[in-house]
């Protein structure tokens, strides 16, 4: 058995916490694509655990854990998230495999994002700055270094030293970023060794035996690389077309696809945002809602449900279950709306258009609903209030999906089945 979760919106829907509880019948958790740019979010007993590369599931004692060949790894991050779970007693590394066909991020890809980003100007994409496009742009050029090829010494010095050049490095400038780079991968070399495995193995193992697999999907679908708002998106597959790309698992695999989205949505960086709302709504939620990056801590824009790009997400990738995340946050707030067209230029539209230019002046069209009281500690769905109810089925009404789970709090606890 094979179960996607995957976010609907532009990243942050509250994954991690949804990746969470469903593995707690999961025996195998893979992380597909993206790298250190996801920020997934765990609550446990008080103490919020944050990940950026490992899946979530290292915080099930029972579940295996896979960084699949889609991935981009920024070895910094892992050594650093290996180590914080250590140190808090969790067995990592005889749970944990990362694919020896993954890319490796480079100190040189991030200074590329950051030179990038910088001529960029005003049209700045406003990125994680983790290195991520520089890193998968190189990958597509095919000059990319590899898990695999950290651990083979005696060719790994010539792809380095194609890819400075390939970047314009030349001469003792070359020569110099050479052997730093060496250093720098040398460093992780043990660890590689330790971890580094042909994971399509695992995975295809772990399939015959019947074992259940849970892919967690990172970022959110409208920052696909080829479906969302580009330019203004991240650079793979967010969907689950990039899920099974990434792992390297057969689509006929798959048994179920879990999308996660939140009651209102939210973006970090730039791009367009038809929803985005006016204030003082915009600062209560994003103050109720904590609504901050887990990595880069930049405050998130946030906007009222779009159904339109909701709808759109969920008939692209196949969605057979909905969790909504962050309910709560919603509760007390006294004026609700979602919107469920946009207009622009006397044109009614239904999906989102493909240009981002266009998008970005297209005015919401909304439908106003009834608002709810705060949720407080609520112990099965019975107990949401009518008017929350009501807005669940309205998404379900849109999307043509079953809304199945209901977050209510950061808490592992507070969720909700229906
Ligand atoms: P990059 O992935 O760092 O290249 O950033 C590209 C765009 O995706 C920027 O708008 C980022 O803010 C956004 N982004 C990347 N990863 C995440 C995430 O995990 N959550 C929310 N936004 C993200």
């Amino acid at each position: 058995m094979v179960t996607a979760v995957l976010g609907l919106q532009w990243g942050d829907e509250g994954k991690g916490k949804i990746v969470d509880a469903l593995c707690e019948e999961a025996d195998v958790a893979v992380r597909c694509q993206g790298g250190a740019n996801a920020g997934h979010t765990v609550v446990i007993e008080g103490t919020k655990h944050v990940l950026h590369l490992i899946p979530s599931g290292i915080l099930r004692a029972n579940t295996y854990c896979v960084i699949a060949d889609g991935v981009v790894v920024d070895l910094d991050v892992l050594s650093e998230e290996i180590n914080r779970l250590r140190s808090l007693g969790l067995e990592v590394l005889d749970r944990l495999a990362v694919s020896m066909r993954a890319h490796v991020v480079l100190p040189l890809h991030r200074r590329i994002e950051a030179i990038h980003e910088e001529a960029r100007g005003k049209e700045r994409i406003g990125t994680t700055g983790r290195g991520i496009g520089p890193c998968y742009s190189d990958k597509a050029a095919r000059l990319g270094i590899r898990i695999c090829d950290v651990l083979q010494r005696d060719s790994l010095a010539g792809k380095i030293k194609a890819l400075y050049e390939a970047h314009g490095f030349n001469g003792t400038q070359a020569d110099e970023e050479i052997e730093r780079t060496l250093g720098y991968l040398s460093r992780f070399a043990d660890l590689m060794r330790r971890v580094g495995k042909d994971t399509h193995v695992i995975l295809a193992e772990a399939l015959a035996s019947g074992k259940s697999i849970l892919l967690e999907g990172s970022q959110g679908f409208m920052l696909d690389l080829d479906h969302g708002t580009y330019p203004y998106v991240t650079s793979c597959n967010t969907g689950i077309h990039g899920l099974l790309t990434g792992s390297g698992l057969p689509p006929g695999a798959l048994t179920k696809v879990v999308g996660v989205a939140k009651a209102y949505v939210t973006r970090v960086g730039a791009g367009p945002f038809p929803t985005q709302m006016e204030e003082p709504f915009q600062s209560q939620v994003r103050e109720r809602g904590q609504e901050f990056g887990a990595t880069t801590g930049r405050p998130r824009r946030c906007g009222w449900l779009d159904l339109v790009a909701l709808r759109y997400a969920c008939r692209t990738n196949g969605i057979t279950s909905l969790a909504i995340t962050k309910l709560d946050t919603l509760g007390g707030i006294e004026i609700l709306k979602v919107c469920t067209a946009y207009k622009y230029g006397g044109k009614i539209f239904d999906v989102p258009p493909p240009s981002a230019g266009i998008l970005s002046h297209c005015i919401p069209q909304y439908k106003q609903v009834d608002p709810w009281r705060d949720l407080g500690t609520l112990s099965c769905f019975d107990d949401l209030p009518r008017e929350a109810k009501a807005y669940l089925a309205l998404i379900e009404e849109w999307t043509d999906s079953r809304v199945e789970v209901v977050s209510t709090g950061a808490e592992r606890a507070s969720i909700l089945r229906a």
